[in-house]
């Protein structure tokens, strides 16, 4: 396949895609969207392919937002339809059964922290800068910030980076629940094959349901999510993964997915 504004490669079962417009900050334009699609949507039917990393070309940028250069000028119609087709590209993320992981290595402001949102996880290398600062443009995120940031960090500290624009380093992102780990910027992508690495070993369908537990769970009441749960935890019983993983244990052996 093919692409201008992304580099693709699949390693050891993980599908490494990064943003590749270093000279724009890997700023999302639509043609960059356009490929993402494409990219995420082969990567989540690839039999090959267990996890997907996202991550930006060199060292200052993930991302660094929608490209302003074609939000201005946009008019209401074309707004709408410009939010919704990026909202459903990080859809394909969120909800992908593989595990997906940023590996955010500079700037993720914008789109950028949405796409880093819309990922099951956050590694943040110690440079990186995570920010919605689009009502310094007189915006408001489309791609799914004000959702969800507060789904994230609660709906206090969501609110006040929405409302003020202000831009958080990495160790606060932390500290709030944005990212999940910070590493030093020349163990970024180490440390994420490492965290993808202890959950490849795990049974895959159960790793799939999980995400699929959590992400559809939390638009849900507390008994309606439980239901939810249990229903799908029929399901990965229903899978050979539960027996090999139960033997496994009573066996004293590791268990062996396939
Ligand atoms: N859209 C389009 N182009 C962008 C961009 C974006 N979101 N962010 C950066 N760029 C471009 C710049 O226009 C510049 O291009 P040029 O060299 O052709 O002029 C290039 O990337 C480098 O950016 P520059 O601003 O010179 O780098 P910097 O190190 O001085 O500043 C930032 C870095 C991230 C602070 C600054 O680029 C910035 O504020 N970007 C916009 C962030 C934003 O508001 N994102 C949300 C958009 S909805």
């Amino acid at each position: 396949m093919n692409f201008v504004n992304l580099k693709v490669d699949v390693v050891d079962r993980i599908c490494r895609v990064t943003i590749n417009r270093p000279d724009k900050l890997n700023a999302l334009n639509q043609a960059t969207i356009a490929e993402l699609d494409r990219a995420v949507e082969a990567a989540v039917a690839d039999p090959e392919v267990w996890a997907i990393i996202v991550t930006g070309a060199g060292d200052k940028s993930f991302v660094a937002g929608a490209d302003i250069q074609e939000l201005n000028g946009l008019e209401a119609l074309e707004a709408r339809t410009f939010a919704r087709r990026g909202q459903m590209v990080f859809s394909r993320l969120e909800q992908s059964a593989k595990p997906t992981l940023a590996a955010v290595n500079g700037f993720a402001l914008g789109g950028g922290c949405e796409l880093a949102m819309a990922c099951h996880l956050r590694i943040a290398s110690s440079n990186a800068v995570f920010g919605q600062p689009e009502v310094k443009l007189g915006l408001i995120p489309g791609y799914g910030g004000t959702q969800r940031l507060p789904r994230l960090v609660g709906r206090g500290v969501a609110l006040e980076l929405l409302l003020t624009g202000r831009n958080v380093k990495a160790e606060e992102a932390q500290r709030i629940g944005l990212v999940n780990q910070v590493v030093e910027p020349d163990q970024l992508l180490g440390a994420a094959e490492k965290m993808l690495s202890v959950i490849l070993a795990n049974g895959p369908t159960a790793v799939g349901l999980c995400v699929d537990a959590v992400n559809r769970g939390i638009a849900l009441s507390l008994e309606q999510g439980c239901a939810l749960e249990a229903d799908l935890f029929a399901v990965g019983a229903s899978s050979p993964e539960m027996a090999e993983g139960t033997q496994a244990f009573l066996e004293k052996r590791p268990a062996s997915f396939r």
